[in-house]
């Protein structure tokens, strides 16, 4: 497990310093998303776990155990819990938000169907917390079923908060802390409670998580509207289409004249879309900077991220952890 310095992508550096742990993860997930009597399980779970993902939640767990010192080797059932996670809600998210594009690859909603989303989401959800049971640990237990329990609330929140041109600031980011960044915060916590880390040391470790999870979401909602198919291997405009008041456009809408404040109400509020209207939508983001304003705060989390994760003691690992809250934000994928 040596740290290579010649990569400096933070994402890369933690691969090469966790590839050991991580084969065991990917071994386990593997071994587990294994159905004996139903073909169906294996064939979607397959389709997107091989298409890739960053992995960046189960480096979290791992990274955050071996911070501590943690000899094993329960931190890799806690990193293949936090990916099955992870995997499930996508699953379910691709039906929610009637998505077609995933790791560049056709959602399993579009090549299978809803059912079958849904159906081998739960599995994968039941198959995490088999995982889980086998630390032995009760406390991990604890936090990583809250966990699950606020993403789904985020997602629901998120549902009933769409096609609201009220939505406030402050109701978004109560959405992308429960969808997205409590599995962030879970994942570090886990990590450290797992390796005996002190009680402070495992709240920074939270915090890390927190604001990291947060400036991943924002970016992600920048990246909805100003990045690239190719790059983000999910469609651009899937946020506009769902009719979602992400920050780019919560911002646009407050600073919106009067045609601007009746686009957004057609387009939003109303769900009337025509041709040409997502790069209308654009040109407003652009002229109010409301892309740039979203960037900037996702920045500020991330700046938060790095104290968090710099109050631990130091380590090689730990420099990588702050480097990554930069590197969430500047990713173009
Ligand atoms: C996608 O997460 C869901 C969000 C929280 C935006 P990732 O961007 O980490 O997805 P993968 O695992 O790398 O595909
Ligand atoms: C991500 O939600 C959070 C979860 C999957 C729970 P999004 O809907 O914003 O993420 P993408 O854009 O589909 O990856
Ligand atoms: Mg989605
Ligand atoms: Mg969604």
């Amino acid at each position: 497990m040596g740290l290579d310095e010649t990569k400096d992508n933070p994402l890369d550096r933690l691969s090469a310093w966790l590839a050991a742990d991580m084969d065991g993860v990917n071994a386990l997930i593997r071994d587990r998303m294994a159905s004996e009597h139903a073909p169906r399980i294996p064939e979607v779970t397959r389709h997107l776990v091989e298409a890739g993902g960053k992995r960046i939640r189960p480096m979290l767990t791992l990274a955050a155990a071996r911070l501590f010192g943690y000899p094993g080797p329960f931190h890799v059932h806690l990193a293949a819990t936090v990916e099955f996670i992870h995997t499930a809600t996508l699953l379910h998210d691709d039906v929610v938000d009637e998505s077609a594009q995933r790791r560049g690859r056709p959602t399993a909603n579009l090549l299978w169907d809803n059912k079958s989303s849904v159906l081998v989401g739960d599995y994968l959800f039941a198959r995490s917390f088999q995982l889980m049971t086998e630390t032995g640990s009760l406390r991990v237990l604890g936090i990583l079923s809250d966990a699950a329990a606020t993403i789904a609330e985020g997602e629901v929140l998120q549902l009933s908060a769409s096609q609201d041109l009220r939505t406030t600031e402050a109701t978004y980011l109560r959405v992308i802390r429960g969808k997205t960044a409590a599995l962030f915060s879970a994942a570090t916590e886990v990590g450290g409670v797992i390796a005996g880390a002190d009680e402070a040391h495992v709240r920074a470790l939270f915090d890390y998580g927190d604001a990291l999870g947060i400036a991943f979401q924002m970016t992600d909602d920048v990246l909805d509207y100003g990045g690239s198919a190719g790059s983000i291997g999910k469609n651009v405009g899937d946020d506009f289409r769902e009719r979602k008041l992400t920050l780019p456009v919560i911002k646009a809408v407050a600073l919106a004249d009067e045609a601007e404040r009746a686009f957004w109400t057609r387009v939003i509020a109303r769900g009337d879309q025509r041709d040409g209207d997502l790069d209308a939508a654009l040109a407003i983001l652009a002229r109010h900077r409301t892309l740039e304003a979203t960037r900037a705060e996702a920045m500020d989390w991330a700046a938060r991220a790095r104290a968090a994760v710099l109050s631990l003691p130091p380590h090689e690992g730990r420099e990588m952890l702050a480097d990554l809250a930069d590197f969430v934000v500047e990713r173009i994928r």
